[in-house]
């Protein structure tokens, strides 16, 4: 008899780029989040999303498979040794409608090239950084809030998100109540760094503590008199957004309002947006 426990056959990739899932957590019948390996020579800066996806279906006349890829914010932070992303499940989506269905073990495709705007290298200098998040545009802060830069380049780290319902909520909760006890940050930035962040969470369709969306609860001020803090100036604020395209231009307007200009890699400046992937 052969004792197989101790001779595990490595897997071998069959697909271009494959990763492999390490986890799934389904966190409502919308959303579900993954975590897969992180390929060794990726470096990628936080707030940067990556191209996934799973082989297509053959095509019905030749045959062959063509990778079904979309672009996916990394939210795990650049220091991680494995990846970790955040979806939503579109019933009838091309990619999602089978994503929902990975499970450990099984493989995705990864695009090796990072991007984006919602990074640190976007923005100059401030004292006090937000982050605008609906939905699933909470994954790249999800990468952010977990990246030590943050809170050694800003005081005050401030979060709203806002979704529909409080399962919605649910894994950014979790994120930011991790943070109390992510040793790499405790140990780098201090104890108690997490003091420095406020959580700001809303909903619009079931009750919740604070409901209502961010960009009217600023307009009245009401988030701003929650917060406890001083409305946004271009002095010390500097902001990343990410949502749903109607909320991410509303926001754009408001903090053109407040005098905060948009920023991009190439030429930093007080804010940059960017927009959650959809299926
Ligand atoms: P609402 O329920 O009032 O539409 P979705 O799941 O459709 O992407 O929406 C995520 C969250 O973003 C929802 O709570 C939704 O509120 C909110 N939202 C949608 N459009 C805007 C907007 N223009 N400004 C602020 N929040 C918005």
């Amino acid at each position: 008899v052969t004792d197989t426990s101790e001779t595990k056959i490595p897997k071998v990739p069959t697909l271009p780029d494959a990763q492999t899932v390490i986890s799934v957590k389904h966190w409502t019948d919308r959303l579900f989040s993954f975590r897969c390996t992180r390929p060794a020579s990726l470096r990628f800066r936080s707030g940067e999303f990556v191209m996934i996806g799973l082989m297509g279906d053959p095509d019905p006349k030749t045959g062959k498979q063509k990778p079904l890829l979309r672009a996916y914010s990394i939210a795990s932070p650049s220091w991680d040794e494995e990846l970790e992303f955040y979806s939503i499940k579109v019933q009838d989506g091309p990619l999602t409608s089978k994503l929902q269905h990975i499970k450990a073990g099984d493989e995705i495709i990864l695009r090796p090239k990072p991007v984006g705007t919602l990074v640190h290298d976007a923005l100059l200098p401030g004292k006090r950084i937000w982050f605008f998040a609906t939905g699933t545009g909470f994954a790249p802060f999800a990468s952010l809030l977990r990246e030590p830069q943050t809170y050694e380049d800003y005081d005050e780290v401030i979060i709203t998100h806002t979704c529909r319902t409080c399962g919605e909520l649910e894994y950014g909760a979790e994120i930011i109540e991790s943070l109390k006890t992510d040793e790499l940050l405790n140990e780098v930035i201090g104890d108690g760094f997490w003091k420095k962040i406020k959580y700001y969470p809303t909903t619009t369709r079931e009750e919740s503590p604070k409901m209502g969306r961010i960009t009217d609860l600023m307009r009245s001020g009401e988030a701003f008199e929650d917060l406890g803090v001083a409305p946004i100036c271009p002095d010390n604020d500097r902001a990343m957004i990410c949502g749903n395209l109607a909320f991410n231009l509303e926001l754009k307007d408001m903090l053109e309002e407040f005098g905060l200009k948009e920023g991009a890699n190439s030429d930093p400046q007080t804010y940059v947006v960017e927009k959650a992937f959809l299926d």
